[in-house]
């Protein structure tokens, strides 16, 4: 199991914010960069969730924002689309351990129904298995867009 991380950002912090957002980028650059493909940076990009929400819990940060999946994300290729749809499994099986013994709190936003029935599944049960936790708030948006707000937003006005 990974380990509770530490580093040099102990002190010299005055202020911690209470809220950061993160949209991840930069995945298939990082894979493509060093020969390997996309999928590979996708996994990068969350083991880095993992890191960085231990680290940010750590800090006293409050909520963690991770946009995640957009609507746009759809129109990938086949093959990344599925693996992407598979990752919050894999995450969640290889983190859930750790993030219940940091005291993390997992949370979504977006509209989950479009995913497979088993990614659906797998980010309802870390979101209850993790609920009553009371450290940081780990929220992960997915499959949001700005079209799609709107949308819902004018809706609800009418
Ligand atoms: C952007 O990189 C990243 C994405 C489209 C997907 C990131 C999503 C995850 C890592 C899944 C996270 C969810 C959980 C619960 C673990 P890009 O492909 O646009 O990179 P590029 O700009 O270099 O092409």
């Amino acid at each position: 199991m990974p380990e509770q991380i530490s580093t040099a950002t102990d002190t010299g912090i005055l202020q911690v914010p209470e809220t950061i957002a993160i949209i991840m980028d930069g995945n298939g650059r990082w894979a493509k960069k060093r020969g390997l493909p996309r999928t590979a940076g996708h996994k990068k990009g969350a083991d880095t969730i993992h890191t960085i929400g231990l680290e940010a819990n750590r800090l006293g940060v409050k909520k963690l924002i991770l946009y995640a999946f957009s609507t746009e994300n759809w129109k990938r290729p086949e093959d990344e689309v599925g693996y992407l749809c598979k990752l919050p499994g894999l995450f969640f099986d290889r983190y859930i351990r750790d993030l219940m013994n940091n005291n993390i709190r997992v949370t979504f936003a977006g509209e989950l129904e479009r995913f497979p029935e088993s990614t659906q599944k797998m980010i309802r049960k870390a979101v209850q298995q993790t609920e009553a936790n009371t450290g940081l708030e780990l929220c992960i948006a997915i499959n949001y867009g700005s079209r799609r707000e709107l949308l819902l937003a004018a809706r609800q006005y009418a």
